[in-house]
C-alpha cells in the first residue's frame, strides 16, 4: 500500500472508536482495527484520538513495537520529518557511550582497519540472527540445528574459539583471513554475540564449545581431532565440559567421576555424576562430553560420546533452558583409551590450560552486557518523564549514569590492555604472566556488573522487574548477572588467585 501524507488537521476529524488514527513522530496510523486488541487496552489510545501521541507513546512502548505493527500506518504528515532514529539492522549507536570508544569517534592504539571490517561486517549478521537467538532464550528451547549451522557457514563458531590453526585457510566476514585474526578480533566477536542480550540462549549457542572444543583441539589425537573439530565448527554436532560435580565446584581435584580400565586395557569404563554442566541437556542436544575423571594415580580428560549409558537430565535455573544446563549420570560407560585428552593422570594441566581464555571470553561479554544496559539507561532517562521532568534532568540519575559509565570504560581499557598483552605473548608466556591480572579483571567485571545492574534498576523502576516491554534487558540483567560472577570461577576464587599470583613475584626484599 502507498503511503499517503494528510495534515495534521485531516488527523484530527478520526477521532471516535470506529474511525481512530493517531500520530507517532509524523507517521499516521489507523487504530481503528488494532483498538480492541492493543495490550494496554482501548481507553488509553482513545484519550488520544486524532491527536499526536509521540510523548505517551515512547513512554509506554520500545520502537520495536511500531516496526511489528507497520502495517497500521497508513501515511505521514505532510511536510513533517520524523525525528526519532528506528534502529535498522547493522546500525551503529551515536547515545553517549552506546558502542567502545574506537567505534565513537576515538582513536586506538589496538584496532586496526580489518578490525574496524570485522565490526561491520558481523554486526548485521548477528542482528539478523537476534530475533532467533531471543525465540531460544523466552521459549526455553534449544538452539535449533540450522541457526548453529547459519553460523558455521560463516566460520563464526570456530572464530569463537580464538586465533589457531583451526582457522587456517578459511575467510571470515569482512574478509578477514584466519591468518590475521587475532584475539581483538575475537573480542569483537563476543562482545556482538553479546548483544543479543539472551544470557541463557548465548551459553547454549556459543558456552559450552567454547569451554570445551579446546580439550580437543590441544589434546585429542590427530584421529579425534580429524573427526570431531569439522562436525563441531559447522554446527552439526556440539559438546560439553563435564568438569563439576555436586561434591567438587571450586575445588576441582576433589572430583569423584572414576575410569577404570578393562583387563584387556582397550577401554575406559566410566562411573559418577555431574552437575550444571551447559550444552549438555536435551534430546541429542550435547553429542559429546569432555569429561574429568579419576584414574588410578590422578585425574584424567576423556572424551565421551553420547550413548544409552549417559543419561542427561535438565537442571532449571533463573536463566533460560535454552543454555542447555543438565545433571549428567554415567553409568558403566565404556570409553576407548583413544578418547583420553592429553595423558592419563595428568588431566588437571587439561582443565587448567584453557581456564585464561574461558574467563577472557566472559570478561568480554560482560564489557557488552553493561554496554548495552548503560545505553538503555541514557535512552529511557531521556525520554521518562516523572513529577514533569525528564529523568536525566534529575542530578542523581545523572549521577547514576555517571558511576556506571566510570566503571565500564576503566574495566574495557583492562580488557583491551589484556587483549593486547594476549596479542604479543606466546601461550607460556600468557600463562604466566596473565592469569593473575586476567583472574582479577573477571572479578573487576561483575562487580561492575553489580552495580550497573543495580542502578539500571533504580533507573527503570517497575519496569526493570518485567520480563518484556521497556527494561527487558534490565531485568534480564539482574536476573543473570550472578551467572557470570559464579561460573568459570567465582568471584572470591578469582580475587584471591589474582592476589595469590601477584605474591609470587613480590621481591623478596620489599619493605615499608
Ligand atoms: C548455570 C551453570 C552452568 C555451569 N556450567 C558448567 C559447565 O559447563 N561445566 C562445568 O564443569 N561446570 C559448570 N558449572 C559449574 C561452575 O563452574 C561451578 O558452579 C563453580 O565452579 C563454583 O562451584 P560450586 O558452585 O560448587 O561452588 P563451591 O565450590 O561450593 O563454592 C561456594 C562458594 O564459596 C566460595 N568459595 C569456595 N572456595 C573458597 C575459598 N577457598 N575461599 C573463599 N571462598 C570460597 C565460592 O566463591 C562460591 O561462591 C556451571 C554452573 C552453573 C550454575
Ligand atoms: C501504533 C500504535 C500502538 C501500538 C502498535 C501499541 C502496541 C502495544 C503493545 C504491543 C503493548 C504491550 C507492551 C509492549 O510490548 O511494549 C502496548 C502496551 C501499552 N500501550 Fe500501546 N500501542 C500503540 C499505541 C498506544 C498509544 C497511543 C497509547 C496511549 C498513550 C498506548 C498505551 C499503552 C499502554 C498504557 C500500555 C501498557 C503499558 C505497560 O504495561 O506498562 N499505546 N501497546
Amino acid at each position: 500500500m502507498s503511503l499517503k501524507t494528510f495534515t495534521r488537521e485531516e488527523v484530527g476529524r478520526h477521532a471516535s472508536e470506529n474511525d481512530l488514527w493517531i500520530i507517532i513522530d509524523s507517521s499516521v496510523y489507523d487504530m481503528s482495527r488494532f483498538i480492541n486488541f492493543h495490550p494496554g487496552g482501548a481507553a488509553p489510545i482513545l484519550e488520544m484520538a486524532g491527536k499526536d501521541a509521540t510523548e505517551d507513546f515512547y513512554g509506554l512502548h520500545r520502537q520495536e513495537v511500531l516496526v511489528k505493527y507497520s502495517k497500521y500506518k497508513i501515511g505521514t504528515i505532510a511536510n513533517e520529518k520524523a525525528q526519532i532514529t528506528i534502529r535498522q539492522n547493522g546500525d551503529f549507536s551515536k547515545v553517549p557511550y552506546g558502542e567502545p570508544s574506537a567505534w565513537m569517534g576515538f582513536k586506538s592504539p589496538y584496532y586496526k582497519e580489518s578490525h574496524y571490517k570485522f565490526r561491520a561486517a558481523i554486526r548485521p549478521i548477528i542482528d539478523e540472527l537476534a530475533e532467533e537467538a531471543r525465540h531460544f532464550e523466552d521459549t526455553e528451547t534449544k538452539p535449533t540445528d540450522e541457526f548453529m549451522q547459519k553460523l558455521g557457514s560463516y566460520n563464526l563458531l570456530a572464530a569463537n574459539v580464538g586465533p589457531g590453526p583451526w582457522l587456517r585457510n578459511i575467510t571470515l566476514p569482512g574478509g578477514v583471513t584466519g591468518e590475521e585474526f587475532d584475539y581483538f578480533h575475537e573480542l569483537i566477536l563476543h562482545e556482538e554475540t553479546a548483544r543479543w542480550g539472551t544470557r541463557g540462549a548465548g551459553d547454549g549457542i556459543f558456552g559450552g564449545m567454547v569451554i570445551s572444543i579446546p580439550t580437543v583441539l590441544n589434546f585429542g589425537s590427530p584421529a579425534l581431532k580429524a573427526k570431531i573439530v569439522p562436525e563441531v565448527f559447522s554446527g552439526k554436532k556440539r559438546i560439553c565440559l563435564a568438569i563439576t560435580e555436586p561434591y567438587a565446584g571450586s575445588d576441582v581435584a576433589s572430583i569423584r567421576t572414576t575410569a577404570k580400565k578393562t583387563a584387556d586395557g582397550k577401554h575406559y569404563i566410566v562411573n559418577g555424576v555431574k552437575k550444571w554442566i551447559t550444552g549438555g541437556m536435551y534430546c541429542q542436544y550435547a553429542d559429546y562430553f569432555s569429561t574429568a575423571v579419576q584414574t588410578e594415580n590422578g585425574m584424567s580428560m576423556l572424551l565421551i560420546d553420547r550413548s544409552d549409558d549417559v543419561e542427561t537430565k535438565a537442571i532449571k535455573t533463573s536463566y533460560s533452558s535454552s543454555a542447555g544446563t543438565s545433571y549428567i549420570i554415567f553409568e558403566n560407560v565404556k570409553v576407548p583409551v583413544e578418547n583420553l585428552l592429553g595423558k592419563e593422570d595428568r588431566g588437571f594441566m587439561v582443565v587448567l590450560s584453557n581456564f585464561n581464555h574461558e574467563r577472557w571470553v566472559m570478561i568480554t561479554s560482560v564489557s557488552m552486557a553493561a554496554r548495552i544496559v548503560i545505553e538503555e539507561c541514557f535512552k529511557w532517562a531521556n525520554q521518562r518523564k516523572v513529577f514533569g521532568k525528564r529523568l536525566i534532568d534529575q542530578p542523581v540519575i545523572r549521577n547514576k549514569l555517571a558511576v556506571m559509565v566510570a566503571e565500564l570504560e576503566s574495566f574495557h581499557n583492562w580488557v583491551e590492555n589484556i587483549t593486547y598483552q594476549m596479542c604479543h605473548m606466546g601461550y607460556k608466556e600468557q600463562s604466566e604472566k596473565l592469569a593473575g591480572p586476567l583472574a582479577l579483571c573477571k572479578y573487576q567485571s561483575t562487580r561492575m556488573l553489580h552495580n550497573v545492574s543495580d542502578s539500571a534498576c533504580q533507573i527503570f523502576g517497575g519496569r526493570a522487574l518485567t520480563k518484556t516491554g521497556m527494561g527487558k534487558h534490565i531485568e534480564m540483567l539482574q536476573r543473570t548477572y550472578k551467572f557470570s560472577a559464579i561460573l568459570g570461577g567465582a568471584e572470591e576464587i578469582m580475587a584471591d588467585l589474582g592476589v595469590r599470583q601477584a605474591m609470587k613475584s613480590f621481591p623478596a626484599g620489599a619493605r615499608l
